[in-house]
């Protein structure tokens, strides 16, 4: 996500700050910009695009200064542009923050903050941060931020200077990580994550939730927000520049896997609001009543962004009761066919710049049709000419295999389907409310499936060797079914092939012999089409096929009849893709680097299939 910098100390911050920003591009930015104090002056300077951009016009505007932070933004909220850059400022500009994280409360704190006089500049959830110290502030910097931050809600990692308190660097956390560099007495710089830190030193202060620290040329002090004094131990670094970008992970592909709890709950942040049993998906507005009112969905995408689409129909079918057809990008943009006004189109697309889609979009808008966004990368060409959407809130995918997408796409969607199933009233109060609770401990359930990652590991280390893989589900976890197959393949160059369970019978079954592994999804034991599965298990036992089952914890049946087992926890049937998925991408990751592939970059791919 959005990286932070700052600096206090003797020397010139401009190249400190520029070197963080640089050194924190592998998280993928659409926005910089950097603010100085000098004397009791603020002066900055923001620009859209790299730090490379913003480089070039530092050398005509040159800013002075030996207290200042930086910011490379990686949009969430409002477009990427040079108002929507951070930092953000006070009415008056005496004050500068920047932040990474999302403020739910923003709206609000917007409203008020307005009518008590303060004017707003940007689109960005951020801005509500320094107007509201700037409201609270009496003389009192440090205590001006706690009181602003007793009344926010939602995830933030900020530093501010103050042009009036000009030997001071604040640092906050809540949910966002935040790390002081301490070179010397006096002398510090803070980041989002110690990549931008590790070129000046390796001593390093963890910052905690709910702590703040004050930062001068004296010394630092850290406090909480009820100003209750804190020690904290400087730990020392021992990462290499590459392992601290990759946060110790071999591959960004395995750390954007285990990064899951956290963008799943950042799907859902603000969004599931069970105490209310009500769904709040404000990038759709009005448009979620109009679009409960729909005859049909139909939804265009492609590669895994289609198959959590694929998803989707099952959900707005059985849940929402809306007839859904799912479109390849490639295949939809060339149909003859004119667009229909009662229906509701989607595009999803994690990048939000895929040729294809965007081309089904651009039919869909020619034909005067409604078409919504599911999207990850905020300010993209998708995001922009969609009439409405919801955005991911993933953070950026480095891995050009897919992971953190498919599942926070499949989370919108739950998301979206439990929205349309209360318009449409297709499922009883009592039942939204038992799935929404289901829905709230995903992250943690996924964080439980990732603690068994070895045993996939084993998995992969015996099943490395074979060059043909089948992948089976049925109802929900069919188009996990065809991700597991995508991942496999993409990644290890292994031929994979996806079936839905009971298609099998109808021609595969030729292929089921001792070579050929079958990874069944055999999960949600109390759904009628268990037992076809089972059935389905028994037919490819029969003619000697290997079976690695995912299965649900507490199910011991099954250990008799497949040759491996992996338990994922219960939950309510419709968010078994969400768990389902997780050992398959662990499985395709670790046969990946068994048979020593480029997991991250695998040969022929890129990450945004701009071309058709
Ligand atoms: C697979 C993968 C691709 C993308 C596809 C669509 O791991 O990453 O199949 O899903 O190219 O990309 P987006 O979602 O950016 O439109």
């Amino acid at each position: 996500m959005c990286g932070i910098i700052g600096y206090i100390g003797p020397k010139n911050a401009i190249p400190i700050l520029l070197n963080g920003l640089n050194r924190l591009e592998y998280r993928g930015y659409d926005s910089v910009g950097v603010s100085l104090i000098n004397q009791d002056e603020l002066s900055y300077l923001k620009t859209k695009g790299r730090v490379a951009a913003l480089e070039e016009q530092l050398k005509e505007k040159r800013l002075q200064g030996n207290l200042g932070i930086g910011h490379s933004r990686w949009a969430t909220h409002g477009q990427p542009n040079e108002i929507n850059a951070h930092p953000q400022f006070d009415c008056q500009k005496e004050l500068a923050l920047v932040h990474n994280g999302i403020i739910e409360n923003y709206t609000s704190l917007k409203k008020w903050l307005k009518q008590h006089g303060h004017r707003f500049c940007s689109d960005t959830d951020t801005e509500v941060l320094p107007h509201l110290i700037r409201e609270y502030y009496q003389g009192d910097l440090l205590l001006a931020v706690q009181q602003a931050l007793h009344l926010v809600e939602g995830a933030y990692g900020i530093a501010l200077v103050f042009s009036k308190e000009p030997d001071k660097l604040i640092v906050a956390r809540y949910g966002s990580p935040l790390v002081i560099g301490v070179v010397a007495r006096g002398e510090y710089i803070v980041a989002s994550d110690p990549t931008a830190i590790i070129d000046y030193t390796k001593q390093v202060i963890y910052l905690d939730d709910g702590e703040i620290a004050v930062l001068t040329r004296q010394g630092m002090k850290i406090v909480t927000l009820d100003n209750v004094r804190i020690d904290k131990k400087i730990q020392v670094v021992k990462w290499n520049l590459e392992e601290i970008a990759k946060s110790g992970f071999p591959h960004f592909m395995l750390k954007e896997i285990f990064e899951q709890p956290k963008t799943i709950t950042n799907s859902l942040r603000g969004r599931l609001l069970v105490k209310e049993k009500d769904i709040s998906l404000g990038g759709l507005g009005d448009w979620l009543d109009r679009i409960a009112k729909v005859k049909r969905v139909v939804i265009a995408a492609c590669g895994t962004s289609w198959h959590a689409g694929l998803v989707g129909e099952y959900l707005f079918e059985n849940i929402a009761n809306l007839p859904t057809e799912v479109e390849y990008g490639s295949e939809f943009r060339y149909k003859q066919i004119s667009i229909d006004p009662s229906v509701a189109y989607f595009v999803i697309s994690q990048s939000g710049e895929t040729a294809d889609t965007l081309q089904s979009l651009r039919k869909i808008k020619q034909g005067k049709g409604n078409v919504f966004g599911i999207v990850n990368t905020v300010g993209s060409t998708i995001a922009r000419e969609t009439t409405a959407g919801v955005y991911l809130h993933a953070g950026p995918e480095i891995g050009v295999a897919s992971t953190k997408s498919f599942t926070s796409q499949v989370t919108v969607l739950a998301l979206l389907t439990l929205a349309l199933a209360r318009r449409r009233k297709t499922i009883p109060l009592k039942e939204l409310e038992s799935r929404m609770i289901a829905l709230q401990k995903i992250p943690q359930q996924v964080a439980s499936i990732l603690k068994q990652h070895k045993k996939i590991k084993a998995l992969a280390k015996k099943y490395c060797r074979y060059n043909n893989f089948l992948y089976l589900g049925r109802g929900y976890n069919f188009p996990v079914a065809l991700e597991g197959a995508l991942k496999l393949k993409e990644i290890s160059y292994i031929h994979a092939e996806g079936y839905p369970a009971a298609e099998m019978k109808h021609g595969p079954i030729s292929l089921i012999d001792r070579q050929m592994p079958v990874v069944v999804l055999a999960t949600d034991t109390e759904d009628v089409i268990y037992q076809k599965v089972i059935n389905n298990i028994e037919e490819i036992k029969a003619r000697q096929g290997r079976i690695i089952a995912i299965a649900t914890e507490g199910n011991k049946q099954i250990t008799k009849l497949v040759d491996e087992v992996f338990y994922i926890p219960k939950t309510n049937g419709y968010l078994t893709p969400l768990l389902n998925v997780i050992p398959l991408q662990l499985l395709s990751y670790y046969i990946a680097v068994q048979r020593g592939c480029d997991v991250d970059k695998p040969r022929n791919l890129a990450k945004s299939v701009t071309v058709e």
